[in-house]
């Protein structure tokens, strides 16, 4: 396989061309058309949101800040864009298109966003218009018929070569984020200022991150998506956990680590267990596995080190089935990860409908599909200390089944998360995280 990303990009397109033909086949209609996205104005203002660009359209189109464009796919045809490049002395306008991925497109330049009507097909009605509301133009009001949808968000989980490439440069921004975020921690920086060394490094800003990045000292931890970032540093700093992605092309990565301040205490142990078990849970992302399984695995390896290091005084398998494990690991295991960074169509059963159920008492994965190749997945087992979980716990018939004063010892430390983004092959997984650390 080439590495050459315009290679990929064609081959990527060809793919994104037959799914479209058969999406189309199954709404009984002739035309993709996908509108990139509006901006939106703050209520009672004139400021409008950061822009989010249409992921049906950024799948096509390596554009993420190109308002008031259209994609026109018809099996067939080679694909039009219809490309919105006002004339405006107010902002930077979007220039003229330009790069590898023009050759693909019949492009045409418009000046105003009305004038991208004249070159939609004739007929809106023969159209599936993937959209938000606010995206309509004249009769191309976004429908997103459920059948075509269906179909292209099934078959988004299988990544082609050039989309786990774009995961692989974003991974590269991400990397360079946590390590500057690291060495702000160890300069002892407040959670503003490690945010803005992220920022710095990976050459982003919150606009275009794909998530809102966590930045956690000490017990901040706990909060799964904490996201403020104090100002002034903690007089005493025990622990840092940093949830923070980037993106490339539109596409996205998804990392977390934790450290202890203090690399020989118990804290740091609990780390490194965490880390072990993470990565041979990496390993299973596997052509067959079912998902499900993978996250209920994590219980058992969880509730094993919290056992381990004395948290709990119950067999790890008691503390799973009774639900103590979740006390101390309240979210999912992963998910698909892609264009968003939570990808579409987690429980999709088929390309044509249908949910997979999670199991029973796991009320927050987000992905209950069997692994495939093409798939790419996070794997983010945690152990956290959130004394709203574990309150009740201390009050309930299963309270002795802590170990409490191990509890008030991890308190201020918040958590542990560590989180790969990984790719199922049709052979061994590829760790895109790790790989992306250790430079390959
Ligand atoms: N890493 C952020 C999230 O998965 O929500």
């Amino acid at each position: 396989m080439t590495a050459d990303p315009a290679i990929l990009y064609a081959a990527h397109l060809d793919v994104l061309q037959s799914r479209t033909a058969a999406a189309l086949e199954r709404g009984r209609l002739d035309h993709l058309v996908v509108p990139s996205g509006t901006l939106r104005y703050q209520l009672f203002d004139d400021r409008d949101y950061p822009y989010a660009v249409n992921p049906q359209f950024k799948a096509w189109l390596p554009l993420t800040r190109n308002p008031g464009s259209w994609l026109v796919v018809t099996p067939g045809v080679r694909p039009k864009l219809i490309y919105l490049q006002p004339h405006d002395y107010w902002h930077v306008v979007p220039e003229s298109p330009s790069g590898p991925w023009t050759g693909h497109f019949d492009i045409v330049v418009v000046r105003t966003a009305d004038e991208a009507l004249q070159h939609l097909p004739k007929d809106p009605a023969r159209c599936a218009i993937l959209g938000e509301p606010q995206s309509a133009l004249g009769a191309f009001v976004p429908d997103n018929p459920p059948s075509v949808i269906a179909y292209l968000e099934y078959h988004r989980a299988f990544k082609t070569p050039y989309e786990v490439e774009m995961m692989r440069q974003a991974t590269r921004a991400g990397v360079r984020g946590h390590r500057a975020a690291e060495a702000a921690f160890r300069a002892g920086l407040a959670e503003f200022d490690i945010h803005m060394a992220y920022c710095a490094a990976a050459r982003q800003d919150a606009c275009q991150l794909p998530y809102n990045n966590i930045v956690a000292l000490n017990a901040h931890g706990a909060v799964l998506h904490y996201t403020d970032l104090d100002l002034a540093a903690p007089s005493r700093l025990r622990s840092f956990l940093i949830d923070a992605g980037a993106s490339h092309a539109g596409y996205a990565c998804d990392i977390t680590r934790t450290y202890s301040h203090d690399r020989g205490d118990d804290f740091q142990s609990l780390i490194d267990a965490v880390d072990t078990a993470q990565q041979a849970m990496c390993s299973q992302v596997r052509a067959g596995v079912d998902y499900r399984q993978l996250h209920l695995d994590a219980h058992l390896a969880l509730a094993s080190i919290l056992a381990d290091f004395g948290v709990i005084k119950v067999a790890p398998e008691t503390a799973v089935a009774t639900g103590v494990s979740s006390a101390f690991f309240p979210h999912g295991i992963g998910h698909g990860i892609g264009l968003q960074v939570h990808e579409v169509a987690g429980f999709a059963a088929s390309d044509s409908g249908g949910l997979l159920p999670r199991p029973e008492g796991h009320p927050y994965l987000r992905l209950t599909r069997v692994l495939q190749p093409g798939m790419v997945v996070t794997i983010e087992p945690g152990i956290y200390f959130i004394d709203m979980l574990l309150e009740p716990l201390r009050q309930g018939a299963l309270g002795t089944s802590v170990d409490w004063s191990r509890v008030d010892a991890f308190r201020p430390f918040g958590g542990i998360r560590i989180e790969d983004d990984v790719a199922c092959t049709d052979g061994a997984p590829e760790n895109l995280t790790r790989d992306g650390f250790s430079g390959a």
